[in-house]
């Protein structure tokens, strides 16, 4: 019998957000009459920008005939996206990245996760905690993460407290690390750090040979100066990072799948002989070999997102989310709860009444008001005692519920 890879096992058996919605089901299962509002998994509701889907019926008429057909295309993204993406998202804003640094993908999810294919199972990892699960589980299956005790924390990751005590601010770790893993806007908290904040990281990453990779899916929702939207705009950053950007909730793209990473060539590994090895060659060789390029239709469909049209219709989007956001937040306030995150991103962590435990405040939301919220534990252990409620859903909704919860 071949064997298995023991580290599987070793994992939560279920992924959180699968636990989740197995739960709501059963819920909805026992109570059909019960109008459930979703403001768990960060799913958005809205549909795409019109210019997006246009652009999506253009390239699908082009699959249509043969002298406009596309089959395979290029792994790491058409030039046109690349470019696109180099051009808007970076030297707008001052930064010089160059189109072969740019790897499209089917979203950040999808990279945060296979990024490790590419570094030493013996490298030493610190994540902030409370983090999105990606980065804990995926670790883990790689052999990273050592041995989980009963709180799921893992002998060998580094964790990074980020609670009320420290206004969400990881302190540096005290014992050497490698690989630091940082998402900002933060997924769960909704807090960011600041551009001083954030080039303490790049510091400590070039005085101790570690790397960052920077999860950046929500820089969109960014609404304060001095908050930076990709960790490049901090000088020396590409000596040091990975970003990691998505289209999923900038343009809800989170069925049709499309996100990018970077990978700057200056950034160089370690062999186990001490030779400098470039990792944008390494993921390059990862991604031509595992991956498959994103569809040409979907390509399309994220350029368009940067037509003068795209953009009004994606800052529309943003804006409307923006907003749900800050009713979540008055909401909550109003109704007694200690919030925080929510203005520059679309997460509210919410401190459960006191007592309550994560999962049973999320049981309790379920069960007594319809309202499906990410219980914090899920997160990692400083979570535990929080709850996130999403602020993607529909205006109705995001109302209705704010209304619950005060009554
Ligand atoms: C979340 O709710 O944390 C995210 O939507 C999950 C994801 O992007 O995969």
């Amino acid at each position: 019998m071949a064997q298995i890879n023991d580290n599987f096992i070793k994992i939560p058996a279920t992924y959180l957000f699968s636990e989740i919605a197995k739960r709501v089901t059963q819920h909805k299962e026992a109570h059909p009459e019960a109008k459930v509002i979703r403001m768990g998994i960060g799913d958005v509701s809205l549909p795409l920008p019109d210019a997006s889907v246009d652009a999506m019926i253009k390239a699908a008429e082009e699959q249509r005939h043969a002298a406009t057909f596309r089959g395979y295309g290029p792994e790491q993204g058409y030039a046109f996206l690349r470019e696109a993406i180099v051009i808007n998202d970076f030297t707008s804003k001052g930064i010089n990245i160059t189109a072969d640094e740019i790897f499209v993908s089917d979203g950040a999810k999808s990279d945060t996760g296979n990024i490790g294919d590419i570094f030493s199972v013996n490298n030493r990892v610190a994540i902030t905690d409370p983090s999105y699960p990606v980065y804990v589980d995926t670790n883990a299956m790689g052999g990273r993460a050592g041995e989980p005790n009963e709180q799921n924390v893992w002998s060998n990751l580094v964790y990074l407290p980020c609670n009320v005590q420290n206004n969400f601010v990881p302190a540096l770790p005290t014992e050497k690390v490698d690989i630091i893993y940082l998402c900002y806007p933060n997924n769960p908290t909704g807090t960011t750090l600041t551009k001083e904040q954030l080039a303490v990281w790049v510091k400590y990453a070039k005085e101790n040979d570690a790397i960052i990779l920077f999860d950046a899916a929500y820089e969109a929702f960014i609404t304060e100066e001095n908050v930076p939207h990709s960790i490049y705009e901090i000088e020396g950053a590409q000596e040091v990072a990975i970003e990691f950007r998505s289209f999923s909730k900038t343009a809800g793209f989170t069925g049709t799948r499309c996100g990018y990473t970077v990978v700057p060539k200056a950034l160089m590994g370690n062999s186990e002989n001490g030779e400098n090895v470039s990792l944008n060659k390494l993921w390059n060789r990862r991604h031509t070999t595992k991956f498959n390029g994103t569809s040409y239709v979907v390509q399309r469909a994220a350029e368009a997102t940067f037509s003068p049209e795209g953009k009004q219709q994606v800052r529309a989007l943003i804006d409307f989310y923006t907003e749900n956001a800050r009713i979540i937040r008055e909401g909550l306030i109003k109704a007694g709860y200690n919030v925080y995150g929510g203005v520059n991103a679309p997460y509210i962590w919410t401190k459960a009444p006191e007592g309550l435990g994560s999962w049973e405040y999320f049981d309790y939301l379920l069960k007594e008001k319809n309202i499906v919220t990410t219980p914090g534990a899920g997160f990692g252990l400083s979570g535990e005692g929080f709850v996130r409620f999403s602020a993607f859903g529909s205006r109705e909704d995001t109302i209705e519920a704010m209304e619950r919860l005060n009554k």
